[in-house]
């Protein structure tokens, strides 16, 4: 794995989750890997699990990680090729990248999608932008339209309560107040698609995902009968598509509550943080002992750490030779 940016960085998903379970075992095993090595965490937008669960990767591995809050105390970058930079933006991603490529042997970068141009935003400007300028791997913290990180932790999360080989998931779009992204549902569906599990995409009429994302995933506007013997139900809000970014329904219909809940083959509860409490989700549901967001959180660590490891061991394998 050269860098990681999306599921089609990753050549053999069994081996990437072994390796996460290994992490699981015994986090500290491997903190010789990353002695002298380092990494960078650039965030254009706010993160609480993200930031500090890549640190402790990172220190859990014997590495250096720095977070550069580019969004708030670093230069405004341009990431367009050929504009003329008179307002302002003071450096072009080219410079940034390649000085902060020469500092440090990984680059994090979180870059999220900004809901006004589907092309702009699909395209992945930013996270393309400096991949092609960087000269070391760089890795996604979040941008336009995906989260692998976030679907590693999932399947991590998934891979140890499933009680089937091809458990039923259930993507279920719930309301909010404000235009969310895409990215984390985006990366669910292909990630889950790929593990092989029985996938369920339920919204309201409007909310589609891209084709490429949906798949071979089931698509059912009928919230209560997507949840019918589903083992895993998977709340998020994501702004329209097709109208893109605009927020077409707040039904509170849509929330997940115990009644719905009470349709499925005894769920668990999934939702990738943070979450609006009775908007997104019941209390009950939430606080419910099937519900696991705290240890979807919990496994970002090892996501992250899992991705930081396959790295560092490829990069041994480099220096050696192989
Ligand atoms: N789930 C997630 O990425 O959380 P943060 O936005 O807090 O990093």
């Amino acid at each position: 794995m050269k860098s990681f940016l999306s599921i089609e960085d990753v050549s053999d998903l069994d081996q990437l989750l072994k390796t996460a379970a290994d992490l699981k075992k015994d986090p500290l095993k491997f903190r010789y890997l990353g002695k002298n090595r380092s990494v960078c965490l650039i965030f254009l937008n706010p993160s609480l699990r993200t930031r500090l669960s890549s640190e402790r990767a990172a220190a859990n591995l014997g590495m250096d990680a720095v977070f550069l809050d580019i969004g708030g105390q670093g230069w405004k970058l341009e990431f367009a090729d050929g504009v003329v930079m008179n307002a302002d933006k003071a450096e072009h991603i080219r410079e940034a990248a390649a000085v902060i490529g020469s500092y440090y042997d990984y680059v994090g970068i979180r870059a999220f999608a900004e809901l006004e141009d589907f092309e702009k935003d699909y395209s992945e400007e930013i996270l393309t932008a400096l991949h092609k300028y960087c000269p070391v791997p760089v890795i996604n913290l979040e941008s336009s339209t995906a989260h692998p990180l976030q679907a590693l932790a999932d399947l991590i999360t998934i891979e140890k309560h499933k009680k089937t080989a091809k458990p039923r998931v259930v993507l279920t779009w719930a309301p909010h107040p404000k235009a969310l992204p895409q990215a984390v549902a985006n990366s669910f569906s292909r990630w889950t698609q790929r593990a092989g599990y029985d996938l369920v995409i339920t919204h309201p009429k409007g909310y589609e995902l891209t084709g490429k994302v949906n798949g071979n995933a089931k698509i059912e506007y009928d919230q209560k009968k997507a949840f019918e013997n589903a083992d895993f139900i998977y709340a998020k809000n994501w702004s329209s598509v097709s109208s893109y970014g605009q927020v077409l329904s707040q039904d509170p219909s849509w929330m997940i509550d115990e009644a719905k809940m009470n349709h499925t083959n005894n769920a668990y509860f999934m939702h990738c943080l943070p979450v609006r409490r009775n908007m997104i989700v019941s209390d009950q549901v939430i606080d419910n002992k099937n519900s696991l967001v705290i240890e979807q959180a919990k496994n970002r660590v090892v996501s992250m750490q899992t991705v930081l490891r396959t790295m560092l061991e490829q990069k041994d394998e480099e220096s050696e030779g192989y």
